[in-house]
């Protein structure tokens, strides 16, 4: 029989920065479903890559003074890149695309052409406002105040040649799509789409840019590249070869059943993306899902947070199944939902090392203890005591299966986790440390007891693949299941282990987490990179307001040497100078600046000295002048540095 396909894909992540856990949590729900089809039987391509073009892209590589493609290269396969992240967190995608990728460049000028040859793409004239000196075409709502958001002077109204797509003629269309079939999920995005969007009219849409090159060029109008989310969405297309030489597989894997996509972009899926197809008459998607996303203290995660969203270090602290499952089990996919460390460790220990861990460690080393590693055959049948397990167990495949078809990730765990529940009651209701102690009269019930336990972890093991496979894996080798019962169709088949069974005693899958230790830990990190994120170096701007040469010239600063320097005595700041200022008369300085400078080592430095400030009390001493010094902020710190002079400088030389 001919194996059943499944085409998934992630969005194309914008590489203009490092990704964040917000985006590893939509390629880990995609994995899922997909590991999940494999697991099926299904004959499965899940596609993920890179969006690569754009004025954000061009801009930011301006700022790094490297070229866009040398920019994107260093955080597509660079270390600590995408292509690194999905690998370290076993993400299976079956291909990679980027858009820069020479086959998709030339498909998406064919794409192109053929909506303008059919009509639906025409030249027309965008307007907005323009910056003369800058040379710079805004639109309205991009300006600032009303001027040119990059000088600040005056615009004027002006307007662009540039290509339009014809959105309105599929308006009727694509409310359609969207009203009366089940194109896009969860149903409550449809009535964002239709009321948001397309009720108050659909208007055609600007594809191509004249103000930036960074992007595909349109081949038969030069100067002109193609709006970057026409270049983007036909990736899911173009990277089964549609209108290239590169791939083959088109034909067996268009329509994608299934595009996952970040709340915020369900727009240009559901609406936009239909309507191009519809032009281009190619089939549609079979559905749309719009997840939720990420909040992080009730907002959107922004790289100023710190290191706290660095899937790098949470992989590193907690693993990386710990952070595949939290992320699915936490958070219904379809809505947003807050990422706290404490929501993390806190799934880490009560499903994780709690109950899976728990059943895992110690059904094994019963096994281990009571039966040498090996169940005897000899087994009592099933009583009424084990029924609801055992029930529970038989079931679970098609309870999954059910929250699974709808993407219901956090559901489909609940199941899982209800059978690892009942199995833990299970033990503690047959106490097998009672039955061991009699072998002779109970040991063969004691065995079906195990056999049961094992079952469950069997199953659960199977259907837990998806989310955490290699700590799947794990349970099942240390259960000792065979190749043949850690399939799909043997997880919907009760008693498919052997029943003499040898376990293999292994390592402690998930170790439970202290949770104020770490919590300390993860926050005196966060506070570190806070800290490193901070500009090396901050200045004090430049005064602008001018001051006169006759009152610049009423200060008289002056050399100054260091006869003696003192602590001032309960003060933590201050410094007692004795200075020579060359009058013959040693003259008193206090200076703050005892956090900088021990005393001993600034005896016999030459120093500057503003000499005719009116005197001070400091502490009980007076202060007359004082030293000059040069300061700046490092890291968030301040710094200073005494001004410290050529010793051949003598006391009492004016400055000027
Ligand atoms: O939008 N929580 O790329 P992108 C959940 N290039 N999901 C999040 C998230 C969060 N905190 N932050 C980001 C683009 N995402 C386009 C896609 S597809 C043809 C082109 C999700 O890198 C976001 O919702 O800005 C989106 O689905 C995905 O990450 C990529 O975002
Ligand atoms: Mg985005």
């Amino acid at each position: 029989m001919e194996k059943k396909r499944f085409y998934i894909t992630t969005p194309i992540y914008y590489p203009s920065d490092k990704l964040h856990i917000g985006h590893t949590y939509c390629t880990v729900a995609t994995d899922a479903m997909a590991r999940y089809k494999r697991l099926q039987g299904c004959d499965v391509l899940f596609l993920t890559g890179t969006d690569e073009h754009g004025q954000k892209i061009e801009d930011k590589a301006k700022e790094a003074g490297v070229t866009p493609k040398e920019f994107v290269d260093r955080i597509v396969e660079g270390p600590q890149g995408v292509k690194d992240l999905w690998k370290l967190m076993n993400i299976s995608n079956d291909r990679f695309i980027r858009t820069t990728d020479d086959y998709h460049v030339s498909a998406i000028q064919k794409i192109f052409k053929k909506m303008y040859e059919n009509g639906d793409i025409y030249k027309g004239k965008y307007v907005g406002k323009y910056c003369k000196p800058c040379e710079s075409f805004w639109t309205e709502s991009q300006l600032v105040d009303g001027k040119c958001p990059d000088c600040g002077r005056e615009v004027q109204d002006a307007e662009e040649e540039a290509y339009f797509f014809r959105l309105s003629k599929y308006a009727d269309k694509v409310q359609h799509l969207l009203e009366d079939t089940d194109f896009l999920e969860p149903r409550s995005r449809v009535n964002e789409m239709v009321n948001n969007f397309i009720k108050p009219g659909l208007e055609d849409l600007c594809v191509s840019r004249t103000s930036f090159t960074w992007g595909v060029p349109v081949d038969f109008d030069p100067g002109h590249v193609v709006y970057v989310w026409v270049d983007a969405l036909f990736n899911y297309t173009t990277a089964l070869g549609f209108l290239n030489d590169k791939y083959d597989d088109y034909e067996k894997f268009w329509p994608a059943d299934v595009h996952f996509v970040g709340k915020e972009i369900v727009r240009f899926h559901s609406i936009i993306w239909p309507a191009m197809l519809m032009s281009m008459g190619m089939p549609l998607p079979k559905k749309v899902f719009g997840h939720g996303w990420l909040l992080l203290d009730g907002g959107k995660m922004s790289k100023s947070k710190g290191n706290v969203v660095d899937p790098y270090l949470l992989a590193q602290r907690f693993g990386v199944d710990a952070l595949r499952f939290f992320l699915l089990r936490t958070f219904p996919f379809g809505s947003d939902g807050n990422f706290s460390n404490e929501a993390l460790i806190n799934t880490i220990n009560v499903d994780l090392a709690n109950d899976l861990g728990n059943l895992l460690s110690r059904t094994v080393s019963m096994v281990g203890k009571y039966f040498g590693g090996t169940l005897p055959e000899a087994q009592t049948e099933d009583t009424g005591k084990d029924a609801e397990l055992v029930e529970l167990i038989s079931s679970l495949r098609g309870r999954y299966e059910e929250q699974m078809e709808k993407f219901a990730f956090q559901n489909a765990l609940s199941e899982i986790f209800k059978v690892i529940d009942r199995a833990n009651k299970y033990i503690d209701e047959n106490a097998p440390w009672v039955l061991a102690k009699d072998m002779e009269a109970n040991g063969s019930r004691l065995a079906r007891v195990m056999y049961n336990l094992l079952e469950a972890l069997r199953v659960c093991g199977i259907l837990l693949t998806p989310f955490i496979p290699d700590s799947a894996a794990e349970v099942l080798n240390q259960i000792g299941a065979c190749e043949g019962c850690r399939t799909w169709e043997s997880a919907g088949v009760y008693g498919s282990l052997r029943k003499d069974v040898t376990v293999q005693r292994g390592k402690n899958l998930f170790p439970r987490i202290d949770m104020e230790k770490e919590l300390a830990a993860l926050e005196e990190i966060a506070a570190q990179a806070k800290k490193a994120a901070l500009p090396a170096l901050e200045l004090e701007p430049q005064l602008t307001e001018k001051v006169d040469f006759d009152t610049f010239c009423k200060s008289d600063f002056r050399a100054v040497k260091v006869k003696a320097c003192e602590n001032v005595k309960k003060s933590e700041k201050l410094l007692k100078f004795t200075l020579d200022d060359g009058t013959g008369t040693d003259r008193q300085i206090l200076s703050g600046i005892a956090k900088w400078y021990k005393p001993e080592e600034l005896v016999g430095k030459t120093l500057m000295a503003i000499v005719n400030l009116p005197p001070r009390k400091m502490m009980g001493h007076e202060s007359n002048g004082m030293l000059i010094s040069a300061v700046h902020t490092e890291k968030g710190e301040e710094k200073l540095n005494l001004l410290i002079l050529d010793d051949k400088i003598p006391a009492g030389a004016k400055m000027c």
